[in-house]
């Protein structure tokens, strides 16, 4: 098996401790590892470093290598691209990485992550992972899914049905749907949030690809370097709208244990730990009478005076302070500040 993850990803919804030249994969939220660090380590007690592949770019680098080197990973393989094209050409390009450059053969499996999640329970991920593994070697596309809580409209959704015991058949996945459907499906009790890490073998890869973005295949028959070259080519997309959506090969194992894919500063909130007051201090920070808070500090001592359900982020040029509920604005705050730059 090989292990991909994906880490060229520039979000920044964790703004402004996450900024394109420093994006959410690299933050330590969560321990002492940063989100990358903490995903490659997660993945060593099944393969060694020189099994996994990390997908990112050239401005990136030397934060995937410090991080490899932190967890113990250096024989890692490091793909560069030399520009983002989504998520389906570095899949794609890694794929190409494994049968050119490792020489692995069609029924090789791989296991895809992203680099941005926090995962809690070992045990049970890797269970998760190792039944994943025996769905894939069948030719499957396996995804993951997540019992949805909320009708959140930035996840994908995938629609299963067990058929074995925990073998789930899935009947349609629906890449962030709109409000309405997203509702419907948290309604329906047989939606699942997809996790974004999916299972394969490098044939049933190849022939998805061939079958639903034979342009991507075009550009991946040729030498590994020339690939590289024509690599902008790439059609801008995702692996759940390329693959996921269409394919009629896909299956679900359930994914039992915490996962939390900390898009927002509220979801962050909710990871980390909290005193009595319900308060989660980072850093340099005061709470006095202050309830169900979250205070970042990092450059500069924080104060808060009565301060209930705030969300409050300080970096040494920018201050964000939020009311619990509405960190997802943090988004357009960004779009807008892209504007004025
Ligand atoms: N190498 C590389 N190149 N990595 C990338 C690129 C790219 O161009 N774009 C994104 N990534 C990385 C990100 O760094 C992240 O680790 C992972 O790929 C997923 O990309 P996101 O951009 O974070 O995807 P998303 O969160 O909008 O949606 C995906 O994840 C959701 C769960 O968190 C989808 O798979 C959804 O269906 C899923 O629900
Ligand atoms: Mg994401």
């Amino acid at each position: 098996m090989k292990v991909v993850i994906l880490a060229g990803g520039g979000g920044t919804r964790l703004f402004p401790l996450s900024r394109p030249s420093f994006p959410k994969q690299f933050l330590k939220i969560d321990g002492e590892n940063s989100l990358l660090g903490q995903t490659v380590a997660r993945f060593l007690s099944r393969v060694e470093a020189k099994d996994i592949l990390v997908v990112t770019n050239q401005e990136y680098l030397y934060h995937v290598q410090s991080e490899l080197a932190d967890c113990g990973a250096s024989d890692a393989h490091v793909i560069l691209e030399p520009i983002g094209r989504n998520t389906a050409p570095a899949i794609a390009l890694a794929v190409k990485y494994c049968t050119d450059v490792l020489d692995c053969n069609h029924n090789e499996v791989i296991f895809v992550s992203p680099a941005d999640h926090v995962i809690r329970s070992g045990k049970e991920f890797l269970q998760c992972v190792d039944f994943a593994i025996t769905l894939a070697r069948r030719d499957k596309l396996v995804t993951f899914g997540i019992l949805p809580s909320k009708p959140e409209t930035g996840y994908g959704y995938i629609e299963a049905e067990e058929k074995n015991n925990n073998e789930y058949e899935v009947i349609s996945f629906k890449e962030k749907p709109e409000l309405a459907l997203a509702k419907a499906y948290l309604k329906a009790g047989n939606y699942y949030w997809n996790s974004g890490m999916f299972a394969f073998t490098i044939g049933l890869m190849l022939a998805e690809l061939n079958r639903y973005q034979p342009e991507i295949v075009k550009l991946l028959e040729a030498d590994y370097e020339k690939v590289i070259g024509n690599f902008g080519a790439m059609p801008n997309i995702s692996i759940d709208y390329a693959i996921a959506e269409r394919s009629t090969s896909v299956m679900m194992v359930p994914l039992t244990c915490y996962w939390n894919d900390i898009g927002s500063w509220d979801a962050i909130y909710e990871v980390l730990e909290k005193d009595e007051a319900g308060n989660s201090l980072d850093g340099d920070c005061l709470a006095v009478d202050c309830k169900n808070s979250l205070f970042m500090g990092r450059d500069r001592l924080i104060v808060g005076i009565g301060l209930d359900d705030i969300l409050l982020v300080e970096t040494n040029d920018v201050i964000v302070a939020a009311k619990k509920g509405e960190s997802q604005k943090v988004k357009d705050v960004v779009d807008e500040l892209k504007r004025h730059n």
